[in-house]
């Protein structure tokens, strides 16, 4: 199929969606909503993550099925039942709670996926812990929630399974007699074959994946580390390109993959983020720090964020930079994650250690350098701390997107801010052009960083937001959406040559910097 231009390729992408008639079933390790006890009741609460952020919008937009953890443990399904539907009609979309007790939650989400899954992908093997009760537990937790998508799944539905916890779903359906088509989003990065190999169970869990009719990747260095473990280790699986798509062929089956840099709505941030209340909360916030430039980081509690390298790169900053002390205050924000994971409580008490002593070393009467949060922030306060910084600091060491790049970008509706990006960010090889790149481990390049910031001129600032705030709003949320979508229903290869408008960024970080 060929086109021509780009209205052409938006008309075809929403035909072809269109026409499928298909309801989506999404299937992610959790629902929107979480459900905790409090004073012995069960309180319904939001979720915090990308997964969560990027999808939400989808669905309220589209209608269809979540299925999903709603985060209890060892309740039974009467008294979440009731709950969960009253959710379910308030957000427009129908819910299927997946109930998992004591040792589930133990084996296979904080085991599997959050000790195996989560630090190999992320390239920190040392991180792992290999214990194999984790993988048995894994796979029948995938097979329960196979079950739990066969309760209300028709041949017609698409079924779009999300994220590194469930890997192995494809294979339940299959094994249940699922006949409806199946696709797959991994959210975090995809590692190189020689990290990828350590895992004990890499041609089940590579066989599995196979399973899938369409796997998508963040960037185009995941989709390519995906294919070359796909080669190197399937010596009867065969590979090749058909436009911006590789297809596998295992057996009879064709299994497509591609890479969907995920997003978000960007309209929903940006008009939020133009809110009174929202403006009103900024000002305030600023007020707070007055004459000051702010420089914001916002991250979930999680070792891949980079914090303390970012927290030793600002005391490099204000030890080089005497003349921006009480001129220059950082913001960190710390959303409390997997706190039950002891190295997650460890990098609490690491983070908490660093801001002390920095602290410590640099205040003055009127002026404290690190202003640290460690709570879930409302989301009009988000914004306004996203609309209100001069700077947003990001540096993961690595991270399969970072949304709050894109939020902050979004919400910053002045335009006068600048985002400082890490390299190991998947959100580099979009933004690149526009924000500056450090390599977070480097602490001397990050501060270097923070003082160009701080000292850009306004010209130069309102040229880099305004151009990278357009190309967010142009491939939002429901682009990749029908981006994916597109590559799972057509049945000719479409070329996306929007997704092709990444390759000359993607390369300059995937090829012309060695990593
Ligand atoms: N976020 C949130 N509550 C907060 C702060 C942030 O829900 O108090 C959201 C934020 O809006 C973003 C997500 O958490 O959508 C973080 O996504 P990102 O892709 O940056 O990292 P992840 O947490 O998925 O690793
Ligand atoms: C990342 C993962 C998501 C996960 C989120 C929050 O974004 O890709 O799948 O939901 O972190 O982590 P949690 O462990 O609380 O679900």
């Amino acid at each position: 199929m060929s086109l021509t231009t780009k209205g052409d390729l938006h008309k075809t992408v929403n035909d072809a969606v269109a026409a499928s008639g298909r309801r989506l079933v999404i299937v992610s390790n959790r629902l929107p909503v979480v459900l905790a006890r409090s004073n012995g009741t069960l309180q319904i609460q939001a979720g915090s993550g990308g997964l969560v952020t990027a999808l939400a919008p989808v669905l309220r937009n589209r209608g269809g099925l979540w299925v999903g953890w709603p985060g209890t443990i060892d309740e039974d399904e009467e008294e979440v039942g009731p709950l969960i539907k009253q959710v379910s009609k308030r957000a427009g979309f129908s819910f299927n709670p997946v109930l998992l007790n004591s040792r589930e939650v133990d084996l296979y989400y904080h085991g599997f996926s959050n000790e195996i899954i989560w630090p190999l992908f992320h390239d920190l093997q040392s991180r792992c812990n290999f214990n194999p009760d984790y993988w048995r537990s894994y796979q029948e937790v995938n097979r329960k929630f196979a079950r739990k998508v066969m309760e209300q799944v028709h041949d017609d539905d698409y079924i779009w399974v999300h994220d590194y916890h469930l890997l192995q779903v494809a294979k339940g359906l299959r094994e249940l007699g699922c006949k409806a088509p199946l696709g797959f989003f991994l959210h975090i990065p995809f590692p190189p074959l020689d990290i990828f190999i350590k895992l004990p169970w890499r041609f089940q869990v590579l066989r599995a994946l196979l399973e899938y009719d369409l796997l998508g990747f963040q960037t185009m260095r995941d989709r390519r580390n995906f294919i070359h473990c796909i080669r190197s280790l399937l010596k009867d699986v065969h590979v090749h390109a058909s436009g911006s798509l590789h297809v596998c062929h295992a057996g009879a089956r064709e299994i497509r993959v591609g890479c969907f840099p995920i997003s978000i709505d960007f309209d929903e941030f940006e008009r939020l983020a133009s809110d009174r209340d929202v403006a009103e909360e900024a000002w305030y916030i600023h007020e707070a720090h007055p004459d000051q430039k702010m420089v914001l980081g916002v991250d979930r509690l999680d070792y891949t964020k980079g914090i303390p390298y970012r927290l030793e790169a600002f005391r490099v900053f204000l030890r080089q930079h005497p003349e921006l002390h009480r001129k220059v205050t950082m913001i960190q924000i710390v959303v409390p994650s997997r706190i039950d994971i002891p190295k997650y409580h460890d990098l609490k008490m690491e983070i908490e250690r660093l801001v002390g002593e920095i602290n410590g070393e640099f205040t003055q009467s009127g002026w404290v350098p690190i202003y640290y949060v460690f709570r879930r922030l409302r989301k009009k306060e988000l914004l306004s701390y996203y609309r209100t910084s001069e700077i947003a600091l990001i540096t993961p060491i690595k991270d399969g997107m970072n949304l709050v790049a894109k939020e902050y970008s979004a919400s910053n509706i002045e335009e006068r801010g600048v985002l400082i990006l890490s390299e190991f960010a998947g959100a580099a090889s979009q933004l690149q052009r526009f924000a500056l790149l450090v390599n977070p481990y480097d602490v001397e390049g990050v501060a270097a960083a923070i003082h160009e910031a701080v000292i850009m001129p306004e010209s130069e600032r309102r040229a880099r937001m305004r151009r990278m705030r357009r190309g967010i709003k142009r491939q939002d949320v429901f682009w990749w959406v029908r981006s994916f979508l597109s590559a799972a229903i057509s049945v000719e290869l479409v070329d996306f040559p929007l997704i092709y408008e990444y390759l000359p960024t993607a390369e300059f970080i995937e090829e012309g910097i060695s990593i």
